[in-house]
C-alpha cells in the first residue's frame, strides 16, 4: 500500500473519531501530525538521502561532513513529543492473546500482525481501498461518507477499544509503517493503559525508526514511516536541492509550511541529478541551523523537549536500539566540529526489520538497561573547543575518501583528494570570514575609543586603566587580528590553487586515460587483423603485414607512454598532497589567535544553560547492548 494512501486512511480514521476521542489523541501528543498537509512522496530524494546514510555512524556522510536529523528536528518539524519515558518494554513471540484482550481482533498464532481489513472495519472504514483515478481528496471524502457503524460516543470500555484500534493503525501504518499489507501491533503492550500512552517519547522512537529506514538497502525506493519528516528536513538544511516549496510560511509545526515540488522526470534521471547536486553542493549553502532564533510561539511542547536537545543519546523503540551520535555534528549546534572518534561497526547483529517471530519474550528495559539509563540521564551534552573544522575534515576525508561522492561524474575522485581539498577550502573561507568580522569589530571599537578620547575620556577611564594604555592594547589587538586575517587569506589562496590544480590534473588524467584506452583497443584490433592476415594469406601480402606491424608498434608505444603519464600524474598528486598539509601548518597557529572568538563564547553560553555536564566533545557513547541471543528473527516477512 502506498505511503500517501496510508496517510489519507489514517487521517480518515482520525476524523471519524468522536470529538472526545480526538481530544485524547491530542493529549497524547499526536495531534500535530494531523494538522500537516498531506504531502507528495519524493522517492528520488529519499533514495538519494538513503545512499548517503552511513549505518556504522548512524549519520549522513555528505561531502562536507556528517549530518544527523536530531530530536530537536523531530520536535520542530512534525511536533511529536521527544521527552518522557523511553519507548521500551516487552516484546513477545506472539501477540494473539494480547490482541484479543486489548483490541478484540484476530492475530494469528506466532505473529504480531493484524489483518488490515479487519482493523479498518473495526474503525468503521469499509471499502477503504483507493480507487484508480480517484484524487487524494476525493478518496478522503469517500472514506468520510462510508463510516457506517457508529463508534462509541461515550467514554467507556468500547471507547477504549476504539482508541486502541486507532492507535495501532496510526502507529503501524503511519509513524512506524513497515512494508506489506498487514499492520504490526508490537507497541500494543504500551497501549494497555491509555492514560500512560502520552508519557512516552514517541518522537525519539520515530527518529530511530527513520534511521532504521535509512539503513535499508539503497535500491529500495519505497518509504517506510512518516516520510514528510526527512523531506522537510532536507528542504530546510539543503535548500539548494530545491525539492520543496515554502507555500505556507509561519505555520507550526514546520512541516505544515512546505509542499513537495513536482518533478515529472524519470526516477533514474531525477536521482542522477540529485546525486550530482549533492556532490557539488556549495558547502557554505548548507544550512546547519535553520530558523535560528525562531521563538516557541504556538509550540508549548518545545519547552519540555528542550532539555533533550543538543545531546548524544541512545534511542529506543522496543527491540530497536540506535545511538543518536550528535557529537558528529557539532556544527548543527553552532560550534566548530572537533575531531572525535568515529563510531566503529556494531559487533552485534542488528535486530531485523521484520518483527514477526521474535523467539522469546524479552524485557528490553532489562536487556538494554544501560541504554535505558542513558536515555533517562538524557545522554550526554555535546560541546566543542575547536576553533576550526580542519582537523575533523581531514580525519573525515581519510575515513571516507571519494566514497562521499555518488554521481558518476564525481566518482573518479578515488582517493578523495578533491573532496578533502574542497572541504579544507570551505573551512578556510569560513575561518577567514570570521577573522574579517573580528578585525572589523576591533577596528570600530578602537575608533569609538579614539573618538571618546578626543571628547574628554572620563567614561572609558571608569572601565579601568588609563585610556591611552587601553587604546594601545586595542591597537595591538587590531594589528594581530589583521595579521591573522592576512595569514588566512594566504592559506585560502593556497588551497584554492591546490584545488584548481587537482581539478585540472584530474581532468587531464581522465582525458589521457580515455586516449590510452582508445590506443589500447586499437592495438588489440590490429593484432587481430594481423592474425587474420596471416591465416588468410600465409604466403601473401608482405607489404601489408609490415605496414600493420609498424603501426601496431607505434600504437603500443603510444598506449604505454600515455599510461605512464597517467601513473606519473597519480604519483605527483600524492606528493602534492603532503605539500598541502605543510602549508596548512600556518592555519593552526592562526587558529590559536581566534581561540577567544565566537565558538568559545557559544560554548560558555551552552555551559550556562546546562550545568553539571562534563562532556568533552561527547565522543564516547555506551557500547550497544548484547543482542546476540533472543533477538533473532525468523520468518522473513517483508
Ligand atoms: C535540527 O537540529 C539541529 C541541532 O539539533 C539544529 O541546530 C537545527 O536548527 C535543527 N533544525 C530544525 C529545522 O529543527
Amino acid at each position: 500500500m502506498r505511503a500517501r494512501v496510508s496517510w489519507t486512511l489514517v487521517l480518515a480514521a482520525f476524523l471519524a473519531l468522536p470529538p472526545f476521542q480526538r481530544e485524547r489523541v491530542e493529549e497524547m501528543g499526536f495531534g500535530q501530525i494531523f494538522r500537516i498537509e498531506r504531502m507528495r512522496v519524493d522517492p528520488a530524494l529519499t533514495q538519494a538521502l538513503r545512499s548517503r546514510w552511513d549505518t556504522e555512524a548512524s549519520a549522513f556522510a555528505f561531502p562536507w561532513g556528517h549530518m544527523i536529523p536530531s530530536l530537536e528536528n523531530v520536535s520542530r518539524i512534525i511536533g511529536l513529543r521527544v521527552h518522557g519515558r523511553a519507548v521500551s518494554g516487552y516484546t513477545y513471540p506472539c501477540y494473539h492473546d494480547l490482541a484479543e484482550r486489548l483490541l478484540d481482533l484476530p492475530v494469528e498464532r506466532r505473529s504480531s500482525l493484524v489483518p488490515r481489513e479487519a482493523l479498518q472495519e473495526s474503525l468503521s472504514l469499509f471499502e477503504a481501498g483507493k480507487n484508480a483515478g480517484e484524487s487524494e481528496d476525493e478518496y478522503l471524502e469517500r472514506l468520510d461518507r462510508v463510516s457506517r457503524r457508529e463508534l462509541a460516543s461515550e467514554p467507556g470500555p468500547q471507547a477504549d477499544l476504539d482508541l486502541r484500534r486507532f492507535l495501532v493503525l496510526f502507529l503501524g501504518r503511519l509513524l512506524f509503517a513497515t512494508r506489506g499489507d498487514a499492520v504490526h501491533c508490537r507497541f500494543l503492550p504500551l497501549l494497555a493503559d491509555l492514560g500512560e500512552v502520552g508519557g512516552y517519547a514517541w518522537g525519539a522512537a520515530f527518529l530511530e525508526h527513520q534511521f532504521d529506514g535509512l539503513s535499508a538497502s539503497e535500491r529500495q525506493t519505497s518509504t517506510s514511516g512518516f516520510y514528510p519528516f526527512l523531506q522537510v528536513w532536507s528542504y530546510l538544511h539543503l535548500p539548494a536541492l530545491r525539492r520543496g516549496d515554502l507555500t505556507r510560511p509561519g505555520l507550526v509545526p514546520i512541516a505544515r509550511r512546505w509542499d513537495s515540488r513536482r518533478d515529472t522526470r524519470h526516477l533514474d534521471d531525477q536521482l542522477e541529478r540529485l546525486q550530482e547536486a549533492i556532490d557539488s553542493y556549495p558547502y557554505l549553502d548548507v544550512v546547519w541551523q535553520p530558523y535560528l532564533g525562531e521563538g516557541d510561539e504556538g509550540r508549548p511542547w518545545l519547552v519540555q523537549a528542550r532539555p533533550y536537545f543538543g545531546r548524544s543519546v541512545w534511542l529506543h523503540a522496543l527491540n530497536l536500539l540506535l545511538p543518536l551520535n550528535l557529537f558528529l555534528t557539532q556544527r548543527s549546534l553552532g560550534l566548530r566540529q572537533s575531531v572525535v572518534e568515529f563510531p566503529v561497526r556494531d559487533r552485534f547483529r542488528r535486530p531485523g526489520r521484520s518483527f514477526r517471530g521474535l523467539h522469546d519474550t524479552t524485557d528490553w528495559r532489562e536487556r538494554a538497561r544501560e541504554q535505558i539509563e542513558n536515555w533517562e540521564r538524557k545522554g550526554k551534552g555535546v560541546r566543542s573547543d575547536a576553533t576550526t573544522d580542519d582537523a575533523y575534515l581531514q580525519a573525515y576525508a581519510l575515513k571516507y575518501g571519494g566514497k562521499v561522492y555518488k554521481s558518476a561524474r564525481h566518482q573518479v575522485d578515488v582517493a578523495g583528494e578533491i573532496a578533502s581539498l574542497r572541504a579544507l577550502l570551505q573551512s578556510a573561507v569560513q575561518d577567514r570570514e570570521a577573522a574579517q568580522r573580528q578585525t572589523t569589530e576591533l577596528r570600530s571599537e578602537l575608533e569609538r575609543m579614539r573618538g571618546a578620547g578626543a571628547g574628554g575620556a572620563s567614561s572609558s577611564r571608569s572601565a579601568g586603566g588609563s585610556p591611552s594604555l587601553m587604546e594601545a592594547r586595542l591597537a595591538g589587538d587590531v594589528l594581530r587580528a589583521e595579521e591573522a586575517q592576512r595569514h588566512l587569506e594566504e592559506r585560502e589562496r593556497d588551497l584554492e590553487l591546490a584545488h584548481e590544480q587537482a581539478m585540472t590534473l584530474q581532468s587531464e588524467r581522465d582525458q589521457l586515460r580515455v586516449r590510452a584506452e582508445a590506443a589500447e583497443s586499437q592495438v588489440a584490433e590490429m593484432t587481430r587483423e594481423l592474425a587474420t592476415l596471416r591465416v588468410q594469406r600465409p604466403s601473401g601480402d608482405q607489404e601489408e603485414v609490415i605496414r600493420l606491424r609498424a603501426e601496431l608498434l607505434a600504437q603500443q608505444t603510444l598506449a604505454q607512454s600515455l599510461q605512464q603519464i597517467v601513473t606519473d600524474i597519480d604519483r605527483s598528486r600524492s606528493r602534492s598532497r603532503s605539500g598541502v598539509s605543510v602549508s596548512r601548518a600556518t592555519g593552526a597557529s592562526v587558529g590559536q589567535y581566534l581561540a577567544g572568538s565566537s565558538s568559545r563564547r557559544r560554548n560558555e553560553e551552552e555551559e550556562r544553560h546546562r550545568p553539571g555536564d562534563d562532556g568533552r566533545g561527547g565522543g564516547e557513547m555506551l557500547p550497544p547492548p548484547d543482542r546476540r541471543e533472543g533477538s533473532g528473527e525468523s520468518g522473513g516477512g517483508q
